[in-house]
């Protein structure tokens, strides 16, 4: 089965949050269950100049506002996958990060950008393109792709079953109604039953009625989705998709998250010999220079400072943690209020509070692996792949019980202790003090080194796998080609 893969950023080479890692890895999971698997990526520089042996396969001349784009073909580095790069400089070839601009607004030609993108995937989807390689699927991601889907649905005869999975329902992709005629789109799609949200344009949208399937990364937040509280004003569109949703977990990919061959983190462990834990906290609590106490616990923060993370729960409950004895090592930027408040704390308490409000990769694998547990009290969260690289680091997860934290996270109760089930820590209300008694639950457990080691072994057992998850992809793909 040909699959073509479209997503607007890719692990290693451009990464704003976990799309990037799915992006990179699902793939090369569909690849070992048999797949041939493509993929179409914007030419964003980081992308263009990475991509090997690119060859052009058509020229495809002016378009969106671009004088000239050019369509190549080169295979990734890293993972070996044919990739299709949408080479359009004056669109993709800039400073600052896909979406944003240096000063951190949106590229206001966002809509030309990643409408070009989605209209590339639907006219490889027809054969127009390449006709060397046609896709029985076409497997979107996010707003950045999903207009695919309304091109392969409009213009292009494509025999192609259209597959939209959505990763964050919050992130939509709207821009303002007249943007429509930039799209080259039949004037009757500028509908509510086509791409038109409330007098505006949804690129998102265009996902969710286009595609034959969409399916998003998480069982819970696929039911989440459907309500008003989280459906983030589709929720009516979602529910009209009825049994067309599904959720298919995310996995974590072994070769970059795993403490046993690790080459960045200070010493290499695994679940039969915790010694390398003690060893990689120790030169945590030293590099950010942290008071270097072994029975101090540590916990880590990695994530994107937005509101959906309710780091201001983290926030508003860190003096009680601090006067438990807690540590906090935070690595994360956006908002901010949120990072200065931050780093107001870690001058405030230099010993026990360090933050780096940095995006860099090695950090986040070193925090990791050196924090006992990891907070991630978020409002909302489609799957969350930071608490699976923490369960598979002997790192507690302390969650809200939402979204994919529930499908991932076990909570530490009376009776999952003593099942031998239980992997973190988890809560409902979305309060500091719901949060506070969750720690306090947790140094409880901090307090027993037989338990806690207990804990990190169940955690550090679990199997988030993407060859589970691309058998789930597979049985989709071929259920909507028969459909
Ligand atoms: P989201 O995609 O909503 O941000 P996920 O948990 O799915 O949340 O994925 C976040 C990814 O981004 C993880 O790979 C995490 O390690 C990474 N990440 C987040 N913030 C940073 C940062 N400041 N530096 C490095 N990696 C980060
Ligand atoms: C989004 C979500 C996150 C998910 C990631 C990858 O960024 O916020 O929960 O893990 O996509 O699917």
């Amino acid at each position: 089965m040909k699959v073509l893969q479209v997503a607007a950023e890719i692990f290693p080479l451009v990464k704003t949050g976990g799309l990037a890692d799915v992006a990179g890895a699902l793939p090369q999971a569909l690849a070992r269950a048999g797949a041939d698997v493509r993929l179409v990526l914007p030419g964003l520089p980081a992308i263009a100049d990475a991509v090997l042996h690119q060859k052009t396969v058509c020229e495809i001349g002016a378009a969106f506002g671009a004088a000239r784009v050019r369509l190549t073909l080169g295979t990734m580095p890293y993972s070996g996958l044919p990739v299709y790069v949408v080479d359009a400089p004056y669109l993709y070839r800039r400073g600052g990060s896909p979406y944003q601009a240096p000063d951190g607004n949106e590229w206001s030609d966002n809509a030309q950008r990643f409408a070009l993108l989605g209209w590339v995937a639907a006219h490889i989807a027809a054969g127009e393109f390449d006709p060397d390689w046609v896709p029985d699927v076409l497997h979107t991601h996010d707003w950045h792709a999903a207009m695919a889907c309304a091109y392969a649905h409009a213009h292009a005869p494509t025999r192609a079953a259209r597959v939209f999975t959505v990763h964050n329902l919050a992130y939509q992709g709207l821009f303002p109604a007249g943007d429509f005629n930039l799209l080259g789109l039949p004037a009757r799609y500028m509908a509510a039953s086509g791409v038109e949200y409330h007098s505006q344009l949804s690129f998102m949208k265009a996902g969710l009625k286009f595609a034959d399937r969409v399916t998003t990364v998480s069982p819970t937040y696929a039911r989440e989705i459907a309500t008003h509280e989280y459906g983030c004003g589709l929720d009516g569109v979602i529910r009209g998709r009825g049994g067309d949703v599904c959720g298919i977990l995310n996995g974590v990919d072994p070769e970059v998250w795993n403490p046993a061959t690790d080459a960045g983190i200070a010493k290499r462990y695994q679940a039969d010999s915790l010694v390398g834990k003690a060893v990689c906290k120790h030169a945590l609590q030293t590099e950010l220079g942290l008071e270097r106490r072994a029975d101090a616990p540590v916990f880590g923060v990695v994530s994107r400072l937005t509101s959906q993370k309710g780091l201001d729960l983290v926030l508003a409950a860190l003096p009680g943690i601090l006067q438990r004895g807690g540590q906090l090592a935070l690595q994360g930027n956006g908002d901010r209020a949120l990072e200065a408040a931050f780093e107001g704390a870690a001058r405030a308490h230099p010993a026990q509070v360090a933050v780096r409000t940095v995006y860099d990769e090695a950090l986040a694998h070193r925090i990791i692996a050196g924090s006992d547990a990891l907070l991630m009290p978020s409002r909302f969260e489609p799957c969350g792949l930071t608490q699976l690289y923490a369960l598979r680091y002997g790192t507690l997860p302390v969650v809200r019980r939402v979204g994919g934290l529930v499908d991932t996270v076990v909570d530490a109760t009376d009776e999952t202790i003593r099942t031998d089930r239980a992997t973190g820590f988890s809560f409902e209300p979305a309060s500091s003090m719901a949060l506070e008694v969750t720690v306090d639950r947790l140094l409880h457990a901090f307090g027993q080194p037989a338990l806690w080691q207990q804990l990190m072994r169940r955690a550090m057992a679990q199997e988030f796998s993407w060859d589970v998850a691309a058998a789930s992809y597979m049985r989709l793909y071929a259920q909507c080609r028969t459909k």
